[in-house]
């Protein structure tokens, strides 16, 4: 062997050597720029600004409460004047031209009943009635019944409102809140009192954000190795399980749904003693055990026993909550669900032509870590929250930003079927 042989041979190694120095780094690069193209599919949803009320694109870090208020009346404004063609709602805008009306410095919200029986914030502080991060701080809440005369809201809860023992003289100024959770309709009697403003599930009630949950943006996004070490440790541990808690009998719709899903996707475990799988195995809600089941399967059946509009359960939102991807049975609400959930974060019944295309898609997810992640991509940017301690001040400064802002008279002609609507 010569030495110019050598010299040769040592060129080419040093000229490989520097062009995969030069290239290997890139490697790194171009996945990143692959998982990120990843997301952007998937969170750029390009209807995303438009039909969502809440969460904001991941990338708007300025994002404030205030934008959701805003965001949200865009919206209420549109289904309130369908809500007043059905005769649901008398909106009366403000004559500014007229009318010179004194803007207030403060707001007096009295709680005029008991929430189930119970007191619910009598002597709770500003902070956690309405929020710390509450931009409007003007609004004051009193159970004293001694200032109903001349408070600006009689916040009346659905169940808790003896009709008797309601004021006689109505001041016209004063706004009559109502408040109603579950679904479906109201005391007939409710009808005629005419009260201005709900509370409630609906997207156009006066105040509902955070109704059962909110996503809302994470202070700082997962990195790409934290969410995929996330990923790769939920989808070993995860068993392939669809778990469904059911205690009440009387919706035949989603139990023949289930009964169908079960032929083909055999591991559903049912708890609840409408359907009983198995007579020693119990597990109740709000338990351990409960807790234990969502943490350690990958699906929940989040099927509503009556589902009316825009009306989503807490059940929902814990599962997402707890890891798990929820599956929302019902021909109705997928587009409101869509409005305030996390982009790509549950899987629809109805967009499955049969049960057994839905079996075979569980099977795949079940299988698949790509498929999988694909539902979990949002926790990079956000979070849910669902518990009341957690969600209820977004409300109530939702209920302070209403009363600083609108100039509206508002009164509900007919809330039976205001709340009655796809139910
Ligand atoms: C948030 O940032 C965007 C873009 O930087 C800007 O246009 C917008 O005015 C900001 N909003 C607020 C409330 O600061
Ligand atoms: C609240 O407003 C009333 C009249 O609008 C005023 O008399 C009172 O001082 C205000 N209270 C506070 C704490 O600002
Ligand atoms: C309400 O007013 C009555 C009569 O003025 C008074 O006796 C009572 O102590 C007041 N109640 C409260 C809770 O302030
Ligand atoms: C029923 O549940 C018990 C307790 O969890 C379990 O030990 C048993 O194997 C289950 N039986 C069947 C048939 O799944
Ligand atoms: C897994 O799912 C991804 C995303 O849907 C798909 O592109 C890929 O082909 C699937 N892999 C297998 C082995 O089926
Ligand atoms: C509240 O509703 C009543 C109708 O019952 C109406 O006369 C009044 O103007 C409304 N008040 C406000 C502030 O919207």
């Amino acid at each position: 062997m010569n030495g110019r042989y050598c010299i040769r041979l040592c060129r080419i190694f040093i000229i490989l050597l520097t062009i995969s120095i030069l290239f290997l780094w890139l490697i790194p690069l171009i996945k990143f720029y692959f998982n990120n193209e990843k997301i952007n599919i998937i969170v750029f949803d390009e209807n995303f600004l438009d039909n969502h009320l809440y969460p904001p694109p991941w990338y708007i870090s300025n994002w404030t409460i205030n934008d959701y208020f805003i965001r949200k009346d865009n919206i209420k404004k549109l289904e309130d004047k369908d809500a007043i063609n059905k005769k649901q709602k008398i909106i009366i805008e403000y004559d500014f031209l007229n009318q010179k009306k004194n803007k207030k410095t403060n707001y007096t919200i009295l709680e005029y009943t008991t929430v189930f029986n119970a007191p619910k914030f009598c002597g709770k502080s500003q902070d956690f009635i309405f929020g710390k991060q509450c931009p409007y701080q003007n609004c004051r809440y009193t159970c004293n019944r001694n200032f109903s005369s001349f408070a600006d809201v009689l916040l009346m809860h659905r169940s808790d409102i003896n009709f008797n023992q309601l004021p006689i003289e109505r001041n016209p100024e004063q706004i009559w809140l109502y408040w109603h959770d579950e679904p479906g309709g109201v005391q007939k009697q409710a009808i005629s009192y005419q009260f201005n403003w709900t509370i409630s599930y609906r997207f156009n009630a006066e105040v509902n954000i955070g109704a059962y949950g909110l996503t809302i943006l994470r202070n700082k996004p997962l990195s790409s190795k934290e969410f995929n070490s996330y990923i790769n440790q939920q989808f070993n541990n995860r068993q392939s399980n669809a778990i469904w808690f059911v205690s009440n009998c009387k919706s035949k719709a989603r139990i023949n749904y289930y009964k169908q899903l079960y032929l083909y996707y055999p591991l559903i475990k049912v708890y609840g003693h409408c359907i009983v799988q198995n007579k020693t195995n119990h597990c109740h809600r709000h338990s351990q055990c409960e807790f234990s089941e969502l943490s350690k399967n990958k699906f929940y059946l989040a099927f509503e026993s009556q589902s009316c509009r825009d009306y989503i359960t807490e059940k929902f939102w814990r599962s997402l909550a707890y890891g798990i991807i929820p599956i929302v049975f019902g021909p109705h609400n997928k587009q409101s669900i869509e409005k305030i959930a996390p982009p790509n974060s549950f899987i629809y019944t109805g967009d499955f032509i049969s049960v057994s295309k839905l079996a075979n898609y569980l099977n795949e997810i079940s299988r698949n870590r790509t498929l999988f992640k694909e539902y979990h991509q949002w926790r990079r940017f956000y979070e849910v929250l669902y518990r009341p301690e957690d969600i209820e001040h977004y409300r109530f400064c939702e209920l302070c930003y209403r009363l600083n802002t609108n100039q509206n008279r508002i009164y509900y002609q007919n809330l039976n079927t205001f709340f009655l609507e796809e139910c």
